[in-house]
């Protein structure tokens, strides 16, 4: 798979939020990351449905929405999804997993399960059939602007010899949080294909992000 890069959008300028899509649109940017907070299963609130549908409204730019919140089903068709776009749920927040994914792919939404750092990478073993994507936290989620986790790189090679132990070296893995370019260069080495690009690689105050993201992607 061709590796990609997610713009993190609750990282741009969100009081211009048209002026930053085309932005992202000229930087060649694969997928808008948008990151949908609920304040109790992250201590935060970022982007709303009404936010989310406005910018699918403005660009052919595939959506990988981020769902960082408790019982993410009731949300699911609060959103305009299609088939070209990623709909993540969070393992820690969804005791019904397993429906919640059938129900992303039903609607034909590519479906996608995170696991924050903790959280062990067996729990995806009886949820591989409904994957499209393996969202691994690089950070404790919640806020833009932190540093990776101590051991981030084994896990997500753990991540990938475990999908592959399952037969399945088709499900792409996401890496989100500090994704720098040091960072994704060395996670990209272990098996990362899908970068969150953040603040600290594309969203950096007087750099151009067209050159910002060609030169990240020229490092992997
Ligand atoms: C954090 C979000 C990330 C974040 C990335 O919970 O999921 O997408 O915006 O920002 P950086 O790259 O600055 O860590
Ligand atoms: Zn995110």
């Amino acid at each position: 798979m061709k590796k990609l890069l997610s713009a993190s959008v609750m990282c741009a300028d969100l009081l211009n939020i048209e002026k930053s899509v085309k932005e992202l649109e000229r930087a060649g940017i694969d997928l808008l990351h948008l990151d949908v907070m609920d304040g109790s299963f992250v201590p935060n609130i970022t982007l709303g449905f009404d936010m989310i549908n406005a910018i699918k409204g403005m660009t052919d730019i595939p959506l990988d929405v981020h769902m960082m919140v408790n019982t993410p089903a009731q949300f699911i068709d609060m959103m305009n999804l299609g088939k070209d776009d990623y709909l993540c749920i969070h393992y820690e927040g969804d005791i019904h997993a397993q429906r919640t994914l059938a129900k992303i792919k039903d609607k034909g939404i590519k479906a996608g399960l995170a696991l924050n750092p903790q959280t062990p990478v067996n729990c995806y073993e009886h949820l591989v059939d409904y994957l499209d994507m393996a969202l691994i936290m690089t950070v404790s989620p919640g806020f833009a602007g932190q540093k990776i986790f101590a051991g981030a790189k084994e896990k997500v090679a753990k991540t990938r010899a475990f999908l592959d132990s399952l037969g399945r070296p088709d499900i792409p893995i996401e890496v989100d949080g500090n994704i720098s370019p040091a960072n994704g260069a060395m996670l990209s080495k272990v098996g990362a294909e899908i970068f969150v690009l953040g603040t600290s690689s594309l969203f950096i105050k007087d750099k151009d992000m067209k050159e910002s993201a060609e030169s990240f992607r020229a490092i992997l």
